[in-house]
């Protein structure tokens, strides 16, 4: 495996790679990876020839009062394990060769990122989609994999693809969860004993209101009231939101129609954790 940090010598080996004929696959991520990362990692080994997993913890999706500085970083830990997963190439850049100081330009999708997520964090997505794009031009993949666990990053990453033509396959995979059902994420680190106990309740809340849907419950404010009353039981739990959505346009919605997919999604906050998670109701 190869730790490469200049932009350069990581394009100049993509083409070399791409030229060999060798198909490549890539897997951004901000690094302190955990299972679900691993899981996008071995997706990743069974779609192409030659993966690369990007480290960066990309500024510009933190807005100025979020965790950028907090946000835990271990480079020699992600490297063991992305050596162990067989990635041929770690491409973990410095800051100021990704942003230099005369940086000027950004990418932005429009519509679908000013809600649910949009609405609390307005400019992660423009920095998500710029810090991506930019990892699409310097790695040159064939395929990009990203994970269900951010379903509306992973729709604004599909939208951004297709509207500027972008010749990448974008594959989805599934949410890894620990066995109690907590959506695995390296802000889990942060959660106390008691939030980290009562944070299953996000999933679980999350499941009964699968359960209904199936069941043929169609008022989404009678189940989204359920659901609050679950996790406000906890005590710890402020929620941002609860949402359901139109799985493919973000539409948002209030009966659930038995032929439509559907994603309900959440964010709360406990202490100084935001937590977000989802679950789609496929048709
Ligand atoms: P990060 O939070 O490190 O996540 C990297 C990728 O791992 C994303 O595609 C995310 O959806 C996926 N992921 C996180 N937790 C997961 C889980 N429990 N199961 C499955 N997949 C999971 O998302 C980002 O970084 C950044 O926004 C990035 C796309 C790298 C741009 O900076």
């Amino acid at each position: 495996m190869q730790l490469i940090t200049s932009i350069t010598e990581m394009q100049q080996l993509a083409d070399k790679t791409r030229n060999l004929g060798y198909k490549i696959g890539v897997v951004p991520t901000m690094g302190y990876l955990h299972e679900g990362h691993l899981s996008l990692i071995r997706l990743a080994k069974q779609n192409s020839d030659f993966v690369i997993t990007t480290i960066f913890v990309n500024p510009t999706q933190f807005a100025p009062n979020e965790d950028f500085e907090q946000y835990p970083r271990d480079l020699n830990r992600d490297l063991a394990m992305c050596q162990a997963e067989e990635v041929d190439v770690v491409f973990a850049p410095e800051t100021s060769a990704m942003y230099n100081s005369n940086f000027l330009t950004y990418v932005n999708v429009e519509k679908i990122t000013s809600k649910l997520e949009g609405k609390f964090r307005p400019t992660h997505f423009r920095g998500v989609t710029t810090v991506v794009a930019k990892l699409f031009n310097i790695t040159k993949p064939h395929i990009a994999v990203f994970g269900q666990k951010d379903a509306q990053q992973a729709l604004v990453i599909k939208k951004m693809v297709k509207d500027l033509n972008f010749d990448i396959q974008i594959l989805i995979g599934p949410t890894v969860r620990e066995t109690d059902g907590l959506a695995m994420s390296s802000r889990n680190v942060y959660l106390k004993n008691d939030e980290r106990k009562n944070a299953t309740i996000l999933y679980q809340s999350l499941k009964f209101a699968e359960t209904e849907i199936l069941n043929g419950e169609t008022d989404i404010e009678k189940i989204k009231s359920t659901m609050e009353k679950m996790i406000l039981e906890k005590k710890i739990f402020t929620i941002d939101y609860i949402s359901f959505n139109d799985a493919e346009t973000l539409d948002d919605l209030s009966i659930a129609h038995p032929n439509k997919s559907i994603l309900i999604s959440l964010a709360v906050r406990t202490g100084t954790v935001r937590l977000i998670d989802n679950i789609m109701v496929k048709r």
